[in-house]
């Protein structure tokens, strides 16, 4: 074992990450990244809260300014704030839910976690206790065999804006206040530091979702720095030279993987993939594509995912064609589908095409497990995949368990029904 000063490592470390001329060793991870394709789904809507996912937990407030975690704290009173996501943790994911991930031939997941279950700061009205659900996530994860993703979702300051950030303001705030990275770099750190010795579990730590890179260079900057960051911080958990076998995932922060090329590539860099997520419903011009424009839009991005110099994982994506889930632009805000949401054009009506499956016609079912396909077709093209998401209170089209209950996916991801769905 290398002794070194740690101003020795310091530098070495500073060496390596500034010019990635000193080569880093090859990882062993936690999971064949490369050789065996990733399958699984986000736990969204547990320790982050999201309107669309759980409404009845906003509903239930009576309040229509609370929108978001951010006030769900701001505008209760800490105990009924605190009672109701008590019971929400303990209830809306389960052991039950990692058997029945892994008995759907899934082996990760993905689990959003905000910021605040690590640092609450001075007036911030983020309500925390969410780490020892943290820990029984990764338990059940080894008893189920499953690896686990740790997904920061939520920043200080807000990387991107949405209600899924924690905090939906209209410009995010990360990104240009140099507390709130170092916060971020600090939580990343105890992140990688309680994992390093689990990557067969804990296989990949995700250091930032969807930071929002089409604000323009100011974020792409900052963003860019914080990658470095995240880098030594995952990668150097142990304060020395010696590296961990954790995955860093970094997300595209919605650049086109043009923008990424060559960034933190082996054989300087080791252990990184690509994030992108795919979403085809917010835009006006998505919801006015056909179900067939639909399929062959995630079928075109085949070749961009086979291409890329790094393991590409679609992180997030849905079966699910328009954004008619109760919510999902926001609570209080319409669909672009049904032209309830403010400025969008009228494509049809969102009756049939979300809330209870029992509503859905069987075309439409066939549809979804068409789009299912394909998405799997063509993600599995890059490193594999991660649905958005496990369960839904209301958007069985969004929910995983929902389609495997009612048939548009298969009990193992393998069986395809339309394996030549994208020709
Ligand atoms: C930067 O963010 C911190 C919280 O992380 C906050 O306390 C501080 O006021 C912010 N600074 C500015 C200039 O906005």
């Amino acid at each position: 074992m290398l002794s070194l000063q740690p101003f020795v490592v310091a530098a070495l470390l500073g060496f390596s990450l500034l010019t990635g001329i000193l080569a880093d060793n090859p990882i062993n991870p936690g999971f064949p990244y490369g050789s065996e394709k990733v399958r699984g789904v986000n736990l969204g809507g547990w320790l982050v809260l999201e309107p669309w996912i759980t409404p009845s937990l906003f509903d239930n407030t009576g309040n229509d300014a609370i929108v978001d975690e951010w006030t769900f704290g701001q505008y209760q009173d800490y105990n009924t704030a605190y009672s109701a996501l008590v019971n929400h943790w303990n209830t809306w994911i389960t052991e039950a839910d990692f058997a029945a991930i892994a008995a759907a031939g899934l082996n990760h997941v993905r689990l959003p976690i905000g910021y605040w279950a690590f640092d609450v700061g001075p007036g911030e009205p983020y309500i925390t206790g969410q780490l020892p659900y943290l820990e029984n996530a990764v338990t059940w994860a080894q008893t189920y065999g499953l690896k686990v993703i740790v997904d920061l979702h939520g920043a200080p300051g807000s990387q991107n804006g949405f209600d899924n950030s924690g905090h939906r303001i209209s410009y995010p705030e990360w990104h240009s206040n140099a507390t709130n990275i170092a916060r971020t770099d600090a939580i990343i750190k105890t992140i990688a530091n309680m994992y390093k010795d689990q990557t067969n579990v804990v296989s990949a730590i995700a250091p930032l979702n969807e930071p929002a890179g089409y604000d323009g260079s100011a974020v792409l900057s900052a963003v860019r720095q914080y990658w470095y960051d995240s880098y030594g911080n995952i990668r150097y958990p142990y304060g020395t030279a010696q590296e961990s076998n954790t995955l860093v995932l970094l997300h595209d922060a919605f650049q086109p993987f043009s923008y990424w090329s060559g960034f933190e590539t082996p054989p300087g860099w080791q252990g990184v993939a690509m994030d992108t997520h795919i979403y085809t419903i917010f835009s006006d011009a998505e919801e006015a594509m056909t179900q067939a424009q639909h399929i062959s839009t995630v079928c075109g991005m085949q070749s961009t995912l086979s291409s890329f110099d790094l393991w590409a994982i679609v992180g997030e994506w849905t079966p699910a064609n328009t954004d008619c889930a109760t919510y999902l632009n926001g609570r209080g805000v319409g669909a672009r589908y049904d032209g309830t949401y403010s400025g969008s054009p009228y494509v049809g009506s969102c009756t049939g095409l979300t809330g209870s499956a029992s509503t859905f016609s069987s075309s439409y079912k066939t549809f979804l497990r068409q789009f299912w396909e394909a998405q799997v077709i063509s993600y599995e093209m890059g490193a594999g995949w991660i649905q958005w998401t496990w369960k839904a209170e209301n958007a069985d089209e969004w929910s995983y368990q929902a389609g495997l209950a009612n048939g548009w996916i298969p009990q193992n991801p393998t069986d395809l029904i339309y394996p030549g769905i994208c020709g």
